[in-house]
């Protein structure tokens, strides 16, 4: 795996960013309590340190969702729910690595939506709207980047690449 010579987003902008959603989602949601639903497997580096920082009462459930073989898309997404507690009634919120497409992030939230939450939104960590298929805003958003696949932070490239603390771009020469 080739990596850019610099990271796109350096470890210490990420923490500096994951403070500020954390600072913002608890001042959003206070007086409530949220369930994070983090989509596996990429969310769940993004997810724990935004978990550490949030002040409002918190549970942390899991989704996982598979559309990709190596960089492309490849047809229809596999879902495996694995929320243990019901989310009906409750403030969720679904906390997603990155939105390309957003195909996936749109199919979570249809098949959430059919279980009946009281409030449902979406954080990404990265956003990629020059890519996007299906008209779909996330309610936070870390960083905006251009058109380039990345990895680290919990983002693979063939499940390679997650344990980096930072986010480089891969480089296809
Ligand atoms: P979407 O359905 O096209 O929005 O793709 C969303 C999923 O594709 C993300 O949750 C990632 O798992 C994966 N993905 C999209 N772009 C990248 C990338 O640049 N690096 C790593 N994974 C990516
Ligand atoms: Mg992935």
């Amino acid at each position: 795996m080739k990596l850019s010579r610099e990271p796109l987003v350096t470890s210490a902008r990420i923490q500096g960013r994951v403070a500020e959603l954390a600072a913002e989602v608890s001042r959003d949601y206070a007086g409530r309590e949220v369930i994070l639903v983090v989509v596996l497997k990429g969310g769940f580096i993004f997810a724990a340190d935004l978990v550490r920082r949030i002040t409002v009462p918190v549970s942390v459930d899991f989704i996982r969702a598979r559309s990709y073989r190596g960089q492309e898309s490849a047809g229809p997404i596999e879902f495996q729910w694995v929320c243990e507690d019901g989310i009906a009634g409750k403030h969720v919120l679904v906390l997603e690595d990155i939105l390309d497409t957003g195909r996936t992030a749109a199919a979570i939230l249809d098949y959430l939506k059919r279980h009946k939450p009281a409030t449902l939104a979406l954080c990404t960590l990265l956003d990629k709207p020059a890519r996007r298929e299906v008209a779909i805003v996330a309610d936070y958003v870390g960083f905006t980047i251009d058109n380039h696949f990345v990895v680290g932070y919990g983002l693979d490239y063939d499940q390679q690449g997650r344990e980096l603390p930072d986010v480089w771009i891969l480089d296809m020469a």
